[in-house]
């Protein structure tokens, strides 16, 4: 795992106080990622200058980037996500559990033949920009949601890996990530895939999302906020959603997609395997037929299903759609199990109550 040495100076170039934005009130509608602050932060690798510059935190704005840029050509781009949170009316701002996307950014970075960021300089920059930004961190159930980016830099369109990359951190106010707080729709795409064994899967890769925004449009279409991805090969087994793992709850038993290679492997998802264990249910990560999970359904058998991920927390499901048949889980209700382990998680994420397995990572005012 790259691991770079010594400590790392952050340079600062702050709007004045008079020149910032006023950020959101809790009871304002926050849409999801539309809003970003004042700074970002910026990171440049050029082996021609010997590697990593010093990162800048800078004002927001556009900036630039030549058109013939290996990025916009062959999509050398990866990206994280992950959010800050503030203990309720204090000043007290935790990360959860950071180390695993600065691992995943590594990894993605890796499987795209790009030059991966230091976990150490992700861990350092994520916590720089939050401290920045602290004033846009509202209280339970808002957060700050947190998008490292990396892009490959080098010019010609000659296919190639770059070697010079900018690493960016950009942040915003995130409140629900689904305008329908009733649970969610889910659209099972049958036509095209997400991923397969050997692919990019497993990378939080822009190209990843980019393939999967027809189906997105069908599963709109369709009155569905997102898409069940199933296996590449045989069309057959759930691997997960456009933006969320998932799981399926039968009474006590929590069924999750093993992670094959071809499923990104969420943070939300670990953790919540882990609380829910904490909690006496039964976790078993398999293979997961959807033919079998609709007769489930049917069968009141599958009592109920929810995503989860960093943007959507844990978002119950109501409804599969399939085609032009709709299978309503649970009576269209949200299920006890998923708001029990909802509750659990978000107890930790915003520092109420105790941290068993130190996930939370405090993050010092400036
Ligand atoms: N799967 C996909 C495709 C995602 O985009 C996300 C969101 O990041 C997840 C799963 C959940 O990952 P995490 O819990 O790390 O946010
Ligand atoms: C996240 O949950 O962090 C994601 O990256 C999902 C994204 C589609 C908003």
């Amino acid at each position: 795992m790259p691991q770079s040495n010594g400590q790392f100076r952050i340079l600062k170039n702050l709007l004045p106080k008079h020149k910032r934005k006023t950020p959101p009130q809790l009871q304002d509608e926050i849409p999801f990622g539309r809003t970003q602050t004042d700074h970002m932060l910026i990171c440049d690798y050029n082996p021609q200058k010997g590697g990593w510059q010093t990162p800048e935190i800078v004002p927001y704005s556009p900036f630039e980037v030549t058109p013939d840029a290996v990025v916009f050509h062959y999509g050398q781009e990866v990206f994280e996500g992950l959010k800050a949170y503030r203990k309720s009316a204090s000043d007290e701002i935790f990360l959860f559990r950071p180390e695993q996307n600065a691992r995943r950014f590594v990894n993605s970075a890796l499987r795209l033949g790009m030059q991966p960021v230091p976990e150490d300089l992700f861990l350092r920059c994520v916590q720089e920009i939050v401290a920045v930004e602290q004033d846009w961190i509202l209280p339970s159930p808002a957060s700050l949601y947190i998008r490292p980016t990396l892009i490959g830099l080098d010019t010609g369109v000659s296919y190639r890996a770059s070697l010079s990359y900018r690493f960016f951190i950009i942040v915003s106010p995130a409140k629900n990530y689904y305008s329908r707080e009733t649970g969610i729709s889910v659209y099972i795409e049958r036509e095209h895939v997400r991923a397969v064994p050997g692919g990019c899967g497993e990378a939080k890769c822009g190209g990843n999302y980019a393939a999967a925004l027809p189906a997105l449009q069908r599963a709109r279409a369709a009155g569905s906020e997102q898409v069940l991805w199933l296996d590449g090969i045989n069309r057959t087994f759930v691997e997960e959603v456009g933006a969320m793992n998932i799981m399926f709850v039968y009474d006590n038993v929590i069924r999750t997609p093993a992670l094959t290679g071809s499923i990104l492997p969420g943070v939300t998802r670990s953790s919540i395997i882990q609380l829910a264990r904490d909690l006496r249910y039964t976790v078993e990560e398999c293979r997961l037929n959807i033919s079998d999970v609709l007769n489930d359904i049917q069968s009141g058998k599958l009592t109920e299903i929810f995503g989860c991920g960093t943007a959507a927390v844990i978002s119950p499901v109501i409804e599969l759609v399939d085609g032009s048949q709709r299978h309503e889980v649970n009576g269209a209700q949200i299920g006890k199990v998923s708001m029990h382990l909802k509750k659990s998680l978000i107890d930790l994420q915003f520092g109420r109550g105790a941290d068993p397995h130190g996930w939370r990572l405090q993050v010092s005012a400036q």
